[in-house]
């Protein structure tokens, strides 16, 4: 394998883009292929077996444009599909999942003792964080609440306006997410409401960030591999199964003007 050939991303909209803009500012150097399922947006209300077929597409094609690493950069892709991704390409490059790095850093924190996470319905029905948590640390309370309007409410650009703050403001008054010290945002778009889900609780809930963390996961197993790159990157290449316009202004945003999108069926 090759320290030059890219990093394959993917999601099924621009949530994954958080994650894909946090592995660029750590690590500039690495030349970037990422895959936006917008064709099949959203994931979390289909089937396990649809985004696992959707997941391994994206994967095979992935692997054919030499990624050397694999991030399923969507927590309802990784709860369903990053176990049959392994399975078929694993032994050809790292593949790596958002929820492990996240549950992680949960747990080395040390500080946690009532955790919220919110995400789509999928992810949310896996039930993967709560068990993942209470696998190594049985004492820690784990509340989970499907939030489904929010990542097509996000893919739509209704950020920061008082559409998104009605409905966040009624998701997380929900008396499920009461007494939590921390707030797992389980899905890959809602970091692009941080800030209004930080306003919310008045900085009395520390809201944890997995493109962040996932980010510098992926730094460490690339330098675990030897798979650093450290010559100039390659310009970034971006693949979208539908083009909509919410995806190219999005990807401006993290990436500047000077973006590559291409269309590429599934
Ligand atoms: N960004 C994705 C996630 O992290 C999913 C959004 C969706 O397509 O429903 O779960």
């Amino acid at each position: 394998m090759t320290t030059t050939y890219p990093i394959g991303i993917f999601d099924s909209g621009i949530g994954g883009l958080t994650v894909a803009g946090a592995i660029h500012r750590i690590l500039p150097d690495e030349q970037l292929v990422y895959f936006g399922d917008t064709e099949h947006l959203p994931y979390g209300d289909k089937s396990p077996e649809a985004i696992r077929n959707y997941s391994l597409t994206i994967g095979r094609f992935l692997v054919s444009q030499n990624c050397k690493m694999i991030v399923i950069a969507c927590n309802t892709a990784s709860s369903h599909a990053y176990q049959a991704l392994v399975d078929e390409i694993g032994d050809q490059i790292p593949v790596i999942n958002v929820i492990d790095p996240v549950v992680a850093a949960l747990i080395k924190a040390g500080k946690y003792k009532h955790i919220g996470v919110i995400g789509t319905k999928s992810t949310i029905q896996s039930g993967l964080y709560a068990s993942k948590i209470s696998n190594i640390d049985p004492a820690l309370k784990v509340s989970s609440l499907a939030t489904p309007l929010l990542a097509p409410m996000i893919e739509e650009g209704f950020f920061d306006n008082n559409i998104s703050h009605t409905v966040i403001q009624s998701y997380l008054s929900s008396p499920k997410l009461k007494g939590i010290d921390s707030l797992v945002l389980a899905c890959t778009h809602y970091p692009l409401i941080r800030k209004e889900i930080s306003e919310y609780y008045e900085g009395k809930v520390d809201i944890i960030n997995s493109a962040e963390i996932v980010a510098e996961y992926v730094k460490t197993e690339l330098d675990r591999s030897g798979l650093l790159n450290s010559l100039p990157a390659k310009g970034h290449r971006f693949y979208v199964s539908d083009y909509t316009r919410s995806f190219e202004k999005s990807t401006r945003l993290f990436f500047g003007e000077k973006i590559s999108l291409k269309l590429h069926r599934l």
